[in-house]
């Protein structure tokens, strides 16, 4: 996939009405509906400010959460997961999407931008039509939940082509979005001329200048629970890793598979020869392969649970792996205290117990003080380097939890794809 995208200073977008699709999906409160974490929301300040500054006006858009459009498919969702139908009402369904309105998205951007935002109370109603017709330059308005339109996940080129002609050009910077092919992250681009904001730009510089051009050795330290949702990720890093470094609850697969005995660990039993094929490929075409050499096992799954340190692959009936063992941290800290680059992508252990968070820690600690470029992925490598304090010292931590997972996996993303080439 070519990386070299057009962004907002390559065109001209002075007196322009600018469809802005941005990652608001933001973590809320339950009950309040409060924004607990607003870090995307100012991840994308640097391109709403420069499009304000330079004269357009911005009507910005996004999904929140994963709202059900339509009345029928709510009721089937929810009766699957075993609630009564009868007591399935219209009205608590319209409930389900006013908890997932963007109202609380413009409250915040207009604090950050220190000016009003009009908040639209519909996608590509008349009131969208009517606020984007009026919006001024410098002006800035926030369309509601375009998950609320069936037609998003759909990609449905008519909802494209109607949100697309509120606006003369679409400018995309929805970095976490950008693996879904939906008529906001990319069917617009088929109606306008799309380009990439800053966030975007950031993203692809820095993850694809890594996986393109790396600073070399790369060391890839691949984590958390499932093989299985890894498995693109290790099959694409084999290809351009020097070294590779397996930890969390993925790692007791990869012991089974060699005839460890895991205890209660996490294992998916149907991917021990996956596991193994993968060390035969990693020897193949010499890329170190990193398996813990020793576990921090607990006696149950809890914050407070006993535990001790054995061995990888003898752990006993009872007993399950949580964390990497202290010889296998310093074996792992050695591997990127001379790595150029290194990507990170899923925790070493159950980081959220403080008793097993120690390899995380460790880990986070050892990357904090490399010369290397560090990359961290988004979701819970994220979570975990800003839960422990680490953040401010790697070089980039990326918005996107699904999206860089795809990127890492070298897929091609739909919201990226449909962007200008320069
Ligand atoms: C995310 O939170 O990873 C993005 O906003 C994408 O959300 P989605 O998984 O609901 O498409």
């Amino acid at each position: 996939m070519d990386y070299n995208k057009k962004t907002v200073t390559d065109v001209d977008v002075r007196g322009k009405k600018v469809l802005l699709r941005c990652d608001f999906n933001v973590p809320q409160d339950k009950k309040t509906n409060e924004i607990t974490d607003d870090k995307r929301i100012r991840a994308a300040m640097p391109t709403i400010q420069y499009l304000l500054d330079n004269g357009a006006a911005v009507i910005a858009c996004s999904h929140l959460g994963k709202p059900e459009p339509t009345y029928d498919k709510w009721v089937k969702k929810q009766t699957e997961k075993g609630k009564d139908p009868a007591e399935l009402t219209e009205e608590k369904w319209k409930k389900s999407l006013d908890k997932l309105t963007l109202a609380p998205v413009a409250a915040r951007l207009s604090e950050l931008l220190g000016k009003p935002v009009q908040m639209a109370a519909d996608v590509v109603g008349s009131d969208a039509m009517a606020k984007a017709a009026a919006l001024k330059p410098g002006e800035i308005m926030l369309l509601e939940n375009t998950r609320f339109e069936k037609g998003e996940t759909k990609n449905d080129p008519e909802l494209a082509r109607k949100m697309a002609s509120m606006a003369e050009l679409y400018v995309s910077d929805a970095f976490g979005a950008v693996h879904r092919a939906h008529a906001s992250t990319a069917g617009v681009a088929d109606y306008l001329p799309a380009v990439s904001g800053f966030l975007i730009q950031k993203e692809l510089e820095i993850i694809g200048g890594a996986m393109a051009n790396p600073k070399r050795p790369l060391v890839a330290i691949l984590g958390g629970s499932k093989v299985s949702s890894k498995i693109g990720v290790i099959n694409n890093l084999l290809e351009i890793a020097d070294t590779i470094i397996i930890g969390g609850g993925m790692a007791y697969t990869f012991s089974a598979a060699q005839g460890g005995a895991v205890g209660d660990s996490l294992l998916e039993a149907d991917w021990k020869d996956y596991a193994n094929d993968m060390v035969k490929k990693a020897a193949d075409k010499g890329v170190k392969l990193l398996l813990p050499v020793d576990t921090v096992i607990a006696d149950a799954f809890d914050a407070n649970a006993n535990s001790k340190v054995v061995k990888a692959g003898e752990i006993p009936d009872g007993w399950q792996g949580l964390d990497i063992g202290p010889e296998t941290v310093k074996l792992y800290c050695q591997a990127v205290a001379d790595a150029g680059t290194v990507i990170w992508n899923g925790p070493m252990g159950v980081f959220e117990f403080p008793a097993f968070a120690k390899g995380t820690e460790a880990m986070a600690e050892a990357l904090s003080k490399t010369a290397a470029i560090t990359i961290i992925g988004g979701g819970d490598s994220a979570a975990a380097v800003q839960q422990l304090g680490f953040a401010d010292k790697m070089t980039h931590i990326s918005t996107g939890g699904g999206a860089s997972l795809e990127f890492l996996e070298g897929k091609e993303l739909p919201g990226v794809a449909c962007l200008m080439n320069k």
